[in-house]
This record gives structure tokens, sequence and C-alpha cells, in this order.
């Protein structure tokens, strides 16, 4: 079943030029971008998005490096989306990914690791709509 996906390349990732390297990955993957944009969270934003892991000891530091440069979103659409743009990104830690993924290829460490992915179709229907309006999705 087609699905949509929500996807973040990071600040990590953005101040390292690898904008065009990544998007290339996705596209390569069979993944369709309905919609993209550059933008550089507020604290609010960040913590709004990241809220599930406010409790987690990691949640501050987290919400600074996301909030340290600008970051692309985007929203991908195809057959099992979320499961294929998870496995393209690799494992959270880069240490841990495999060949061949933006993490392995991309990521520093478990914080600056390159891109964000929704994990579950309930957290895509979050996502989405928390950065984009259907008006910014091409059909
Ligand atoms: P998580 O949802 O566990 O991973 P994923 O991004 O692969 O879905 O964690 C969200 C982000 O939180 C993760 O991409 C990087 C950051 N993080 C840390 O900074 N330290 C940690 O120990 C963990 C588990 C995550």
């Amino acid at each position: 079943m087609s699905e949509l996906t929500f996807s973040i390349i990071k600040p990590d990732a953005v101040k390292a030029g690898k904008i065009g390297d990544i998007m290339k990955m996705i596209s390569d993957a069979g993944l369709k971008i309905k919609a993209t944009k550059m933008i550089h969270m507020t604290q609010a934003q960040a913590e709004g998005f990241y809220a599930v892991h406010k409790e987690r000891p990691f949640f501050g530091e987290l919400v600074e490096f996301m909030i340290s440069g600008p970051c692309v979103v985007s929203v991908l659409e195809g057959e099992d989306a979320i499961k294929r743009y998870r496995d393209l990104m690799g494992a959270t830690n880069p240490n841990e990914a495999a060949e061949g993924t933006i993490r392995k290829a991309f990521g520093a460490g478990i914080e600056a690791n390159a891109c964000h992915g929704s994990d579950a179709p309930e957290t895509a229907a979050i996502e989405v709509p928390y950065f984009f309006s259907n008006l910014e999705m091409v059909n």
C-alpha cells in the first residue's frame, strides 16, 4: 500500500553540504518527494516535534542540536515508504548502520546522525502535518 513518511535532513548533514547526496539516495531508492523545504526550527518547534522524548536524558541536547542550523524537511511517498526509508536511513547509531545507508555514509554519532524518518503510520500522521499543509504537497 502506498503511504507517506516524513523525513528530516538534520543540521549536521546540511552543514556538511550533503543535501544533494541524500536527496539522490532517496530518489534512487524509488521514494517520491511529495513536498520539501528548508527550515530553521525554533526551540518550541523542535521541542514539540520531539515531545515523545521529553523525559529522556538526551532531550535537551537533541533540541539544541536540531536548532543549531537549518534542516531540510520532506514528505516522501511510496509502497511501504515508512519502512523503506527507515531501512535507507540505517541504525540510529551510525556506528551500527549498514553499508549503503544514509547514517553510515554521513552520520557522525548517535546525536548527529544525519536524518530522521517516521517510525510508524501513526507517527507519520502526526509528523507530516506538523510541518506541511496539504497545499504544499504535489499530487
Ligand atoms: P530514536 O527515535 O530512538 O531514533 P530514530 O531517529 O532512529 O528514530 O531517537 C530520536 C533521536 O534522538 C535520534 O535520531 C538521535 C537522538 N538520540 C540521542 O541523541 N541519544 C540517544 O541515546 C538516542 C537513543 C537518540
